[in-house]
């Protein structure tokens, strides 16, 4: 039984010696194939893959294909809009997730983000605080939930949208549940984004909910590109010259927004929410426990093509 993990972006060590004692433990081979560059590389080393991990990899139709002895695809991670689930589902391949694995890293970075646009990106002059101002999570996923807990020790005033989480669940937690997605962006002089990219979200992040944020606004983006409509965020950032946008998902049109906007967009240059080791070992230890627990025991536990 193979087990391959491949990663474009490397899991730490520390997850890597994890992930192998797992899945040598079992009684399982692991085979890694690490920066790759090339898809054909990715296809090779698929060809006869028992089980597969990967990260924001795309597992298109086209390595579904190659992947003969396929039966099961781990992502190490929350989002799987990487993964073709229909091209899964048509080769009777289980698809998974690890949610929660890598949560409290993306919301420490999503404040680190916060306090960094607050502070002129770290250049002299005076900046802002975020103690009294008011936060506005969109989606209170796993992650969501970390940043209303980091938020908190912030001090600031925390507001809260989603379509699935019943309010009982955002209010214990001390956060305001807000009846629309409008209102949230009304209300929140900082919008932090945790919704997944799907149909329904693709684009959905446009100039006229976002121009509803009152003065000074900020909108911070750890989720996905996608979701973002970036010809309008050229309009916002234009248009109100009070308006910030930070993104850990370099947007197709980062190098106009760099250009015209430096101090007011900022982008990292790859994603970094997940890159921490703590969060490679809670989510690559998770997939590879998945995958033995799967083989072993048949158990689909946060399987997503259901
Ligand atoms: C996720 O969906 O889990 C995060 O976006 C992390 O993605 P990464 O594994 O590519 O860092």
């Amino acid at each position: 039984m193979k087990v391959l993990v491949a990663t474009e972006k490397p899991f730490a060590k520390a997850a890597v010696d994890g992930i192998r004692q797992i899945v040598e433990s079992a009684g399982f081979e692991l085979a890694l194939l690490e920066k790759y560059t090339d898809v054909n590389d990715f296809y090779k080393a698929v060809a006869d893959a028992d089980a597969l991990i990967v990260r924001s990899d795309k597992v298109t139709k086209e390595v579904i294909e190659h992947a003969k002895n396929l039966k099961i695809v781990v992502r190490a991670g929350a989002g799987f809009d990487n993964l073709d689930l229909a091209a899964c589902t048509e080769h009777k391949i289980v698809a998974m997730n690890t949610p929660g694995q890598n949560s409290n890293a993306v919301a420490e970075l999503a404040a680190g983000l916060m306090v960094f646009m607050n502070r002129n990106m770290f250049n002299p002059g005076t900046g802002s605080e975020l103690k009294g101002k008011k936060l506005g999570i969109h989606a209170y996923g796993n992650v969501g939930r970390n940043v209303a807990r980091v938020a908190k020790g912030l001090g600031m005033d925390i507001y809260a949208f989603d379509a699935f989480c019943p309010k009982e669940v955002i209010e214990k937690d001390g956060v305001k549940a807000v009846a629309s997605v409008e209102e949230l962006y009304s209300t929140c002089h900082v919008v932090s984004l945790h919704i997944p990219a799907t149909k329904e979200t693709v684009d959905s992040i446009n100039y006229d909910l976002v121009n509803r944020m009152p003065k000074g606004a900020m909108l911070v983006n750890t989720a996905r590109k996608e979701v973002i409509h970036e010809a309008d965020m050229v309009r916002l950032l234009n248009d109100r010259p009070d308006f910030r946008y930070v993104t850990d998902i370099k947007p197709g049109n980062h190098d106009e927004l760099a250009e015209k906007f430096p101090t007011r967009y900022f982008s990292t240059p790859k994603k970094m929410g997940a890159e921490t080791a703590e969060a490679n070992i809670n989510a690559g230890l998770a997939a590879a426990n998945q995958i033995v627990d799967f083989i072993k025991n048949g158990v689909t536990k946060f399987q997503v093509n259901k």
